[in-house]
């Protein structure tokens, strides 16, 4: 049985092969066909655990942001049913992303301890701040917006946005990502030194 980790094998810093995400639960060479086990545990059930039974981000099942085990959010079908609880609880299909769907607005501190060691999301305070959190720790935005900030799989917009930018973007200091954007470091500012000493 392949769990979530055998293909989620990590992030852009960490993973085993050369995908972010595997396609293949286990080693083609391997004729036993055994389910890869991650090394690096970021997006991993809990130990020897179903998903079905895993836990994560305070405690919660992994199902009740991600979907029951067969029917994992979003369904691609924009009508299907297994996409309304999502919709209802954060305004929009797919993984629970929306902090605020469950955390009182303005009630976090800017943070990296959300789900899988991710931040706010959709919080203005996040646009202002967050060159102090990268210059303390580089590590840990390239860990999904990639080594050079360039944008990931793992950086993606959930849903369209509009974000606060320092630069001037065609007479306005905001700037409009489509859903499915891989939100990189050169959409709002200018090409950072490089990141890859
Ligand atoms: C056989 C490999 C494999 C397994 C096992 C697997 N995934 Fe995936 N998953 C993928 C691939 C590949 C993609 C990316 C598809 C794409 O981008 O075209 C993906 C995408 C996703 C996405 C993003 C969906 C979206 O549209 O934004 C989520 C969330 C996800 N998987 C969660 C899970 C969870 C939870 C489990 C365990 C219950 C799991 N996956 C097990 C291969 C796998
Ligand atoms: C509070 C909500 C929440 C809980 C609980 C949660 N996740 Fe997630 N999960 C997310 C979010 C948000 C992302 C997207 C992170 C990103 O885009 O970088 C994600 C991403 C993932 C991905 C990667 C999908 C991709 O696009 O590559 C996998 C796999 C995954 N989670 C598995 C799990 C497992 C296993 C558990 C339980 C141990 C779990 N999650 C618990 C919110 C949650
Ligand atoms: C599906 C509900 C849910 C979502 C969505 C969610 N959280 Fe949480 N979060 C929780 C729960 C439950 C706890 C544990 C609270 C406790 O133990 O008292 C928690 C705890 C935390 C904590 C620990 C400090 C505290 O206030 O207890 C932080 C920090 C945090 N979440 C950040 C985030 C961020 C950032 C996001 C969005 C990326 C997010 N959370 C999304 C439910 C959620
Ligand atoms: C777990 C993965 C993850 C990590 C770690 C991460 N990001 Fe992000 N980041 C995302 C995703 C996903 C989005 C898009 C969220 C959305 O709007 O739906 C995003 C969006 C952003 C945005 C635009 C949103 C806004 O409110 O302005 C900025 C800026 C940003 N990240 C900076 C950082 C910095 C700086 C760090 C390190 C301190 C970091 N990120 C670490 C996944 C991550």
């Amino acid at each position: 049985m392949p769990k979530c980790q055998s293909c989620h094998v990590g992030d852009v810093l960490n993973h085993q092969g050369s995908d972010i995400v595997r396609r293949l639960a286990y080693d083609p060479e391997d004729k036993a066909a055994t389910p890869i086990l991650a090394d690096n545990k970021r997006f991993a059930e809990s130990d020897t655990g179903l998903y079905r039974f895993s836990t994560g981000h305070g405690g919660m099942d992994c199902t009740s942001c991600h979907g029951s085990p067969h029917a994992i959010w979003p369904n691609a079908d924009e009508n299907a049913n297994d996409n309304i609880a999502a919709t209802q609880i954060q305004g929009h299909a797919g993984t629970i992303t929306e902090c605020n769907s469950c955390h009182t607005p303005d009630s976090l501190p800017l943070t990296l301890a959300g789900p899988h060691g991710m931040h706010n999301v959709n919080d203005p305070r996040w646009g202002e701040e967050h060159g102090d959190l990268y210059e303390d720790n580089p590590a840990s935005c390239q860990s999904c917006h990639g080594i050079n900030l360039e944008g990931t799989r793992l950086s993606r917009t959930a849903v369209d946005r509009t974000y606060q930018t320092d630069d001037d973007h065609q007479g306005n200091n905001s700037i409009w990502l489509a859903k499915g954007t891989d939100v990189s470091y050169m959409l709002c500012h200018e090409r950072p030194e490089a990141h890859d000493d």
